[in-house]
């Protein structure tokens, strides 16, 4: 693999970086994760600090950061929105309740080395893309890096995980190799579409068979579906839409369904949860079963996490020998490790 120096460089979505920089990201990843297995010390950000800003809640995001950092010599501050005076966009300010993020990121960049912020869904009215002109307010005023702990465009932190893990399972040569995101239905309509954005760009850029696979009126970000296909392409891949759960699942090796949300990509028109209710309510044989897992080429099942077991999927598979949530989960600190190291150092 190759190497690529990318200190200072914000890691706010996985279409700002090439092969060559996910490549390096992941070597680090690897090499930082055989270290932590054999004990070995790599505290490379010693005494470095990452500011953490959560406008959501988080159990594998919060955590793997804050014992990435702890690991790494440094330490993650844990920040809610309300106990900083919510950080604002101009225009936004509400007075004595908030802050511009303009003063927040640069107060906390002199303080800090890092600063990583969740934002999508609720705290932006459910405004596709809302979330991200907030972490990129911050990035343009913080001198640090900014990094995106999932905003309502991508999760690139999950999605560099996603493919290390795939890489583990099946091996560094996935060109032409099956992979399928597909929707499955959940009882909550509440779902960002930044997870499968990031899985689909972090395949693509391995060179897999993409299968995107979703019911009528559940699209994604064309934008993103653009540069999944391009990427994927140049490396040797393939890019397809189905919207036909069994057909997409047939000689997959890596099956990943999740539900996302109906929204509008314009930016400006909000989730509306009755219209996303009522395509949600007609797809609930969406869902991943044993035989659904028998149509597939013994797939690797994937799965961010929180899944909505009953509804997503059985548990007979989820907890089935197919089933890599946990490494998926655990390479959350590896990839972020790596990340860091890179970024931060
Ligand atoms: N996958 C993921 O981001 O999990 P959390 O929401 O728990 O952080």
């Amino acid at each position: 693999m190759a190497a690529t120096d990318l200190r200072g460089r914000d890691f706010i979505t996985l279409m700002d970086f090439d092969r060559e920089e996910i490549e390096t990201i992941l070597d680090t990843a690897f090499d930082l994760k055989r270290k932590w297995i054999r004990g070995e010390p790599h505290k490379v950000l010693e005494d470095k600090t990452l500011f953490m800003l959560f406008y959501n809640r988080s159990l594998r995001t919060r955590n793997s950061f804050e014992a990435g950092m702890t690991q790494l010599g440094g330490h993650a501050h844990f920040l809610e929105p309300d106990a900083v005076y919510t950080p604002a966009l101009p225009g936004e300010e509400q007075a004595y309740a908030t802050e511009r993020i303009a003063d927040v990121a640069r107060v906390l960049a002199e303080m800090g080395h890092g600063i990583a912020i969740r934002i999508y869904g609720k705290p932006t009215g459910w405004i596709y893309g809302k979330g991200r002109l907030n972490i990129l307010e911050f990035a343009k005023w913080s001198r640090v890096p900014v990094i995106n702990m999932e905003d309502d465009v991508d999760h690139p932190c999950q999605g560099l995980a996603d493919i290390m893990t795939i890489l583990e399972k099946l091996g560094h040569h996935l060109q032409g190799k099956k992979f399928v995101m597909s929707w499955a239905y959940s009882g909550s309509v509440e779902k960002p579409l930044a997870v499968p954005h990031g899985a689909m760009m972090a395949a693509a850029f391995f060179g897999m068979d993409i299968t995107l696979a979703h019911p009528k009126g559940l699209d994604l970000d064309p934008q993103i579906l653009q540069f999944a296909q391009k990427t994927t392409k140049r490396y040797g891949g393939d890019f397809r839409i189905v919207h036909d759960m069994d057909a997409a699942f047939k000689d997959a090796v890596v099956v990943y369904p999740k539900s996302w949300t109906c929204q509008a990509t314009d930016g400006k028109t909000p989730m509306d949860p009755q219209k996303s209710k009522a395509i949600f309510e007609a797809n609930k044989h969406w869902l991943t079963t044993k035989q659904k897992m028998e149509l597939t080429d013994g797939a690797l099942y994937m799965h961010c996490l929180p899944a909505d077991r009953g509804m997503e999927v059985t548990d007979e598979v989820i907890d089935g020998p197919h089933s890599v949530i946990v490494e998926q989960a655990a390479n959350r600190l590896h990839a972020q490790k790596g990340l860091m190291a890179l970024i931060m150092g």
